[in-house]
């Protein structure tokens, strides 16, 4: 049976659930494809995205982010065979070493992409002729090139004719999230072909219908505002109290069903999503 990403994610961001929703999407698509050993985690973060994705105990062989607080709970997590603090711009690896990179939600923060790309270029298993084998592959997500169109809080404003007003709210939402770019498919292709990789396949994710619902709830649930009667409730500050255990219950039953479609839904042929797949090979 597939696994539950959107009650999963509910229980552990409980006190956020449009990121709850955003991820458990992105995860659903992410399943689909194979990660072939060795794995690397470019960006890790605090590895939960990597514990709710490859599940079992030192699943995934090395995971690495700058940020070493995030670095500490990755490495708790078990997830990870081996945790290093390291920027992408420099892998401390050796040429060839990974059959697989994994990078969720990390590129777009990362103004300039393209010495990151190379990196992940030379660390993939190059291919190998003589043995019938393909380069090791890169498989990442970020937000797509429509990202920024179909936020509710744009759309609405487009469509009674503010143009201005649109952008400002695209404009906000990127400074909130420190989204650097929005890449098209064929952009993506470019970048990736200058690094030796070739783009196999880029997916759209999170249909419209759902990025306008996670753009309204993260104002309902004060996501992105600095304070909000949700926010204080769900404060960790709180905890001790003891009713948010009750909260998280409430929250988990009512979203993952309430959400339960949105959650399954997928981009229809020929649209596009808030969120773009891509999987690339090493070619050289
Ligand atoms: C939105 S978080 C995603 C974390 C994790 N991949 C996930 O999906 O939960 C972005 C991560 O990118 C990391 N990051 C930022 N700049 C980076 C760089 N130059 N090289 C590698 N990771 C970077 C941050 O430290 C942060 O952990």
């Amino acid at each position: 049976m597939a696994q539950d990403y959107l009650t999963d994610l509910l229980t552990r961001y409980w006190f956020a659930p449009p990121v709850a929703l955003w991820r458990a999407v992105e995860l659903r698509v992410a399943a689909q494809e194979r990660y072939e050993r060795p794995l690397l985690d470019l960006g890790c973060g605090d590895g939960l995205i990597g514990q709710v994705l490859f599940g079992r105990a030192s699943s995934v062989d090395v995971g690495f982010d700058p940020w070493l607080e995030q670095l500490r709970q990755a490495a708790r997590s078990g997830v990870y065979r081996h945790v290093d603090l390291a920027d992408g711009h420099h892998l401390p690896y050796s040429d060839g070493t990974f059959a697989t990179v994994f990078s969720n939600s990390v590129l777009e923060h990362i103004p300039d992409v393209r010495p990151i790309v190379r990196e992940v270029g030379r660390v993939l298993h190059r291919p190998d002729s003589a043995e019938g084998q393909g380069g090791g592959r890169f498989i990442f997500t970020v937000p797509s090139d429509a990202f920024r169109s179909l936020l509710y809080g744009y759309s609405r404003r487009r469509k009674v004719g503010d143009v201005e007003g649109a952008e400002a709210y695209a404009s906000s939402v990127d400074d909130w999230l420190a989204h650097h770019h929005y890449y098209t498919p064929d952009e993506w292709a470019d970048i990736l072909a200058a690094a030796g990789m070739n783009l196999l396949k880029a997916r759209y994710y999170v249909p419209r219908q759902v990025e306008e619902l996670w753009d309204r709830m993260n104002s309902r649930y004060g996501v992105k505002r600095r304070w909000s009667v949700w926010g204080f409730l769900a404060s960790p500050r709180l905890r001790s109290l003891g009713y948010q255990s009750l909260l998280r219950r409430l929250v988990v039953r009512g979203l993952s069903r309430r959400w339960r479609s949105y959650y399954r839904m997928d981009v229809p042929p020929g649209d596009k999503g808030g969120g773009l797949l891509i999987v690339a090979r090493r070619e050289e």
